[in-house]
């Protein structure tokens, strides 16, 4: 080959190199980073990326240069010359995505077993995921339960997942992972929260009607403000009833759905909780029993006008929190309807 050739062949590979290192550097594709793991994700990411826009860059500039520089002439009716292959050549573009493909899968091995360790002492938290709602609970607190995911900065949190009835998957975009939650299955995932702020929660898996809406936040926290926190929840629910019942109310997410004016909760997916006593009437059911069977086993009845199926039940809720929300659920129902 001649060295203009060559020039000429360096050139269109610097020009699509280039064109593709713009188009992967200058959009954001993907979303802030806010974890270790998610950092090492990341590098795989673009160690990747680096590859495919050398090899993109290398066969672009190829083409380009064959179709300029041996396109048929007019009036040339000959037939190109008869090649049979080249040892060399071939040797080469096996060997060299052999070298590639291996570099990609030990890079990625080597991320992902750091991202599944979890070190020597991480905070442990349960995460159950149910239609359509994720709950969360601090073994080390207690069991203390929490409808938003609340992480202190820098502390490695494993994550015990388990799902209630199909499967879910859990995901924030944020920290990088996903990890299937399956009924049966103890799943789990590691997370070392690396930046304050306050990121959505998805389930990624298509698990029924609401799974679009399966969604909550995980909250990274200073880690004073997180022990704070968790004094606050503790002393709630602790406290008198009606403080517990609202705690209870508050952790388990009942107010995405539910109207309750105590709890300041404007939702309408479900039934308006203002209105208990009226249903109870509806249903023919003693108020108390009612209120507590449509807690446990929500399609036992359901109030016409709303859908069935949608409430998720809450059979696990421990028995002194299940009493504390159904007496400050009756106590808040009979005001709030006055
Ligand atoms: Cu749970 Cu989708």
């Amino acid at each position: 080959m001649r060295r203009g050739s060559i020039l000429q062949l360096v050139g269109l590979g610097v020009l699509f190199g280039g064109a593709a290192t713009l188009v992967a550097v200058l959009i954001p594709w993907l979303p802030p980073v806010a974890s270790k793991q998610r950092d090492r994700i990341d590098f795989v990411f673009w160690f990747t990326t680096g590859i495919c826009i050398a090899v993109f860059a290398l066969v672009a500039a190829v083409i380009a240069y064959s179709l300029i520089k041996f396109r048929v002439r007019p009036d040339d009716d000959s037939d190109g010359p008869p090649i049979h292959g080249h040892t060399g050549v071939e040797i080469v573009w096996t060997a060299v995505p052999a070298i590639l493909v291996t570099a990609i899968s030990i890079v990625s091995s080597i991320a992902l077993v750091k991202n599944d360790d979890a070190g020597k002492d991480p905070m442990n938290v349960a995460v159950t995921a149910r239609q359509f709602s994720w709950s969360f609970t601090y073994p080390g607190e207690d069991d203390l339960t929490s409808a938003q995911l609340r992480l202190p900065l820098g502390k490695t949190v494993k994550l015990h997942l388990r799902a209630l009835d199909v499967i879910h998957s859990f995901w924030v975009p944020e920290f990088g992972q996903k990890q299937d939650a399956v009924p049966g299955q103890d799943t789990s995932l590691v997370i070392t929260p690396t930046k304050l702020g306050t990121y959505p929660v998805i389930c990624t898996e298509l698990c029924g009607l609401g799974h679009a809406l399966m969604r909550t936040s995980a909250i990274v926290m200073k880690p004073a403000a997180f022990q704070a926190w968790v004094r606050e929840q503790k002393n709630a629910a602790s406290g008198p009833p009606g403080q517990a019942g609202q705690a209870v109310f508050t952790s388990n997410g009942c107010a995405s759905c539910h109207t309750l004016k105590a709890a300041n909760a404007t939702g309408t997916t479900g039934p308006d909780l203002d209105k208990l006593p009226a249903y109870a009437k509806q249903a023919g059911k003693p108020l108390e029993d009612f209120v507590k069977e449509s807690i446990v086993d929500p399609n036992a009845y359901v109030q016409p006008g709303f859908p069935k199926n949608v409430m998720p039940p809450f059979s696990t809720l421990p028995a002194d929190q299940l009493d504390a929300l159904v007496t400050y659920l009756i106590d808040s129902s009979k005001r709030g309807g006055q």
